[in-house]
């Protein structure tokens, strides 16, 4: 999609997965509004410069002059984040991607910050963030209001320092933090839960989906999780905290499970999970947790099983279309017979997917909020 931005230039940028039928431009009014603020903050020639949680790349395309490091949590994010660079003429390492749970280096003498929408990520990415800062350095932190809580600008003052906010426009706000503070505090213990049954015991992270709590719709699911002696491949298609996989661990022996997610913190979360319940054992072994974007790459008709707990939001905006095209990976990567099991909120209409995709649906289980589905590949 064609975006001018506050400079004057001509961009051209999309989302990940390009031409999404849900038609969400990959820019909005914060980051229209960081750019404006950016260029009212004239800092030398030559700063340098972090972006954080730039969505879809709009930050680092407007802004690839300045050389920035593009640090965030979605590998989506980084996919379209390359794209965007490629269809704007601009060179591959004009803004090279750091997984959040990475160190960005530094120090830099100022960033570019999307407020994300979970509070318990924000106070970990300034938790993260402080140590790759100069002293005194410059943090523009930027989001829609409506997704802003006024406790998200109190973080900022926390981890960071003294941070005035900006009028609104066009329904964004930017708080321009400097980075003066020595001590936030202590980082918040994480939740935890316990499945007794399956000895296991789960912790949450910050940002990672359920928040340390066991999710309905994944409680439902588990109760259909296998138990079986045969070797089985499997695969935990966006998994979160990693529940499911641990679940089919536990219960299947023999089993080789694959859990993928988009998000890097989701992923090490998994990746402590696995550690914490089979300790330096086999069962560990049969595990691969992965960053990826759903199931590509994964060898077709590979897989016996598939679980599947979908996302359906795609930052605010509803994009159910998110869960077809894992549903439609996860066919792929199923050998004939192979089954996937997918739960979701009944108002979602995952069943009429998988019959399009699938050929049918099997109603597996439902309660007040949830349906289990399968769906069986048949060729
Ligand atoms: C509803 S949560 C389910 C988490 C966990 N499996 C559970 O049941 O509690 C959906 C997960 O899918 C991940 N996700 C979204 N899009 C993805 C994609 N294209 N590839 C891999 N994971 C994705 C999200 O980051 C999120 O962790």
């Amino acid at each position: 999609m064609p975006w001018q931005d506050p400079d004057g230039h001509e961009r051209l940028l999309d989302r990940w997965p390009e031409q999404s039928p849900d038609g969400l431009q990959a820019w909005d009014a914060a980051d229209e509004y960081l750019l404006q603020q950016w260029r009212t903050a004239a800092l030398p020639a030559g700063a340098r410069l972090l972006l954080v949680d730039d969505h879809w790349g709009a930050l680092a395309v407007a802004l690839a002059g300045c050389r920035p490091v593009s640090w965030g949590d979605s590998h989506l994010g980084a996919l379209a984040l390359a794209a965007n660079l490629r269809r704007n003429g601009l060179p591959a390492d004009a803004a090279p991607f750091i997984p959040g749970t990475d160190d960005p280096g530094g120090p830099f003498d100022a960033a570019l910050l999307r407020l994300p929408k979970a509070l318990e990520a924000l106070q970990d990415t300034l938790r993260r963030l402080r140590p790759a800062l100069g002293p005194g350095a410059l943090v523009l932190a930027g989001g829609m209001i409506k997704h802003t809580p006024t406790r998200a600008w109190r973080l900022l003052e926390q981890y960071l320092g003294p941070t005035p906010t900006t009028p609104g426009w066009k329904k964004a706000r930017v708080g321009a933090a400097t980075f003066t503070n020595p001590d936030p505090g202590p980082a918040p213990a994480a939740g935890t839960y316990a499945l007794p049954a399956d000895g296991l015991e789960v912790q949450g992270g910050p940002g990672v989906f359920g928040g340390g709590r066991l999710d309905g719709g994944a409680a439902l699911l588990l109760r259909h999780v296998p138990t079986t002696d045969a070797p089985l491949s499997a695969a935990d298609l966006g998994c979160g905290d990693g529940i499911l996989a641990l679940a089919l661990v536990r219960r299947c022996p023999r089993a080789t499970v694959l859990a993928v997610d988009e998000s890097y913190r989701a992923v090490a979360c998994t990746a402590a999970n696995v550690a914490r319940n089979f300790p330096g054992g086999d069962a560990a072994a049969r595990v691969t947790v992965r960053v990826g974007d759903g199931l590509n790459g994964t060898p077709p008709g590979s897989l016996d099983l598939v679980l599947c707990n979908p996302p359906f939001h795609q930052g605010h905006a509803v994009a159910d279309s998110a869960a077809g095209r894992l549903f439609e990976q996860a066919r792929a990567a199923l050998r004939p017979g192979g089954r996937l099991l997918v739960v979701g909120n009944r108002h979602l209409g995952h069943h009429a997917k998988l019959d399009h995709l699938f050929g049918g649906h099997e109603l597996v289980d439902g309660d007040g909020r949830f349906v289990v589905l399968a769906a069986t590949r048949r060729d």
